[in-house]
């Protein structure tokens, strides 16, 4: 394999001579106080703005202090926030159905983006998204900081080095845990269409997208188009939860390979009905294995060889995602999470509702032990992951 992961960051890069200013679009949701922890404590940012059409929420309202607190405005609605000479780029902190109207509008008003997952649902949004940045001559990224710990750029960097060979197989099993009430806690949580566009609130897009991105850059690293048809992609579908607030999947299975040369095959499961949670990538090379399982291994001969340690902290992550949005928009270097890659994930999961027919089947929580058992057994070549529930016409 030729390819380069690239996770270009120039060395000690600061910017706090001149620091990114920016505006947060989002107050009120569970991330949007996350952001403004991190920004208001890294030196490469000042947070100049804000703005969140319900500022009677309480939790935007008292994130909407804090950006005052720090000297930044607030706004009622986007529009405002990007007539703000001052603020020089964004991040959306604001639902899915959002993220591509906010992204066009912030790079038609000459912003750069840093955009929460999903970067789209649609991959024709993505690509509208990455037209749109490209003709501008922006900056666009993806939140994705699972890409920024160092347990996974580590890992990423030997596997480039060929540590363990030619990469034949990939074996994701992301196991999360979320509750009915996860799923009724907002209207659009849960939910396939919202407004007439595609929401598609299932485990797929929300949570398992962090690691479907990372099997998927392990699979075709680099700057190979990794565009996954729907024709090399496996999918069976389940809903486990029984909430009619949850009309997505919660459990998917997928074997995929994709449409680059020496492909490895890859098998994945990712559901929110599995405690305690974990999540492991299992490489398997011609020469030896490495597995991440949130701070990574490499073996040869089936004996330990190095281990890479990021005290499992996902936040160190989502700093340098952000740290190399800051230094992509002073330098010029692409950023880790950059529009162009990500876009591709959104392309692979449409791909894997496809290839299912969109069919979701009902699954019943007496069987929900028996997934990663299901899991283990495919990954071994011993069944289809259809064995679990009713046969996917594929299988
Ligand atoms: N990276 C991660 O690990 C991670 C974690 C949680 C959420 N997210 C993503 O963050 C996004 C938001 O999730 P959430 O759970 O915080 O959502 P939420 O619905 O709880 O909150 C969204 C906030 O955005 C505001 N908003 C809606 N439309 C807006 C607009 N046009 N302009 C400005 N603000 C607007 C809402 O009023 C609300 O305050 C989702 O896309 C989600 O996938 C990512």
């Amino acid at each position: 394999m030729t390819a380069t992961f690239t996770a270009a960051l120039p060395a000690n890069f600061t910017t706090a001579e001149n620091p990114i200013r920016i505006g947060q679009i989002g107050l009120g949701g569970g991330i949007a106080g996350s952001h403004l922890n991190e920004m208001l404590a890294n030196v490469n940012f000042r947070v100049v703005a804000g703005c969140d059409p319900n500022l009677l929420d309480p939790r935007a309202k008292e994130n909407a202090n804090r950006v005052e607190t720090h000297g930044g405005k607030i706004y009622a609605t986007h529009q405002d926030l990007l007539g703000d000479p001052n603020v020089e780029a964004v991040v959306i902190a604001a639902p899915h159905v959002t993220h591509k109207s906010l992204t066009l509008d912030a790079f038609a008003a000459g912003k750069h983006v840093l955009c929460e997952k999903p970067m789209a649902t649609h991959p024709d949004d993505c690509r509208a998204m990455v037209e749109a940045q490209q003709a501008k001559g922006l900056i666009g990224a993806v939140q994705m900081q699972h890409v920024g710990r160092n347990s996974m750029l580590a890992l990423r960097r030997r596997l480039q080095e060929g540590t363990i060979g030619r990469i034949r197989e990939i074996f994701l099993t992301s196991l999360w845990w979320r509750e009915n009430a996860y799923f009724e806690r907002v209207g659009w949580a849960g939910k396939k269409m919202i407004n007439r566009q595609w929401n598609l609130d299932g485990v797929m897009m929300n949570q398992g997208i962090h690691y479907i991105n990372q099997m998927l850059v392990i699979a075709a690293p680099g700057n190979l188009p990794a565009v996954a048809t729907a024709r090399n992609i496996n999918c069976a579908l389940y809903r486990f939860h029984d909430t009619p607030a949850l009309e997505m999947e919660d459990a998917a299975f997928i074997t995929a390979t994709l449409e680059t040369p020496d492909s490895p095959r890859m098998t994945a499961l990712v559901t929110t009905c599995y405690r305690p949670e974990r999540h492991a990538i299992d490489i398997i090379g011609e020469g030896g294995r490495a597995l991440w399982n949130g701070t990574g291994y490499l073996f040869a001969d089936g004996k330990p060889l190095e281990e890479f340690n990021d005290d499992n902290r996902e936040f160190d992550g989502s700093s340098r995602v952000f740290n190399s949005f800051a230094a992509a928009i002073r330098t010029g270097v692409a950023p880790i999470t950059a529009f162009d890659k990500i876009a591709r994930t959104t392309e692979f999961i449409l791909g894997c509702y496809a290839a299912a027919d969109w069919r979701i089947s009902p699954a019943p929580w007496d069987q929900v032990e028996a997934l990663p058992d299901v899991h283990h057994r495919t990954m071994q070549g011993r069944c289809l992951p259809s064995e679990l529930m009713p046969r996917p016409k594929w299988a």
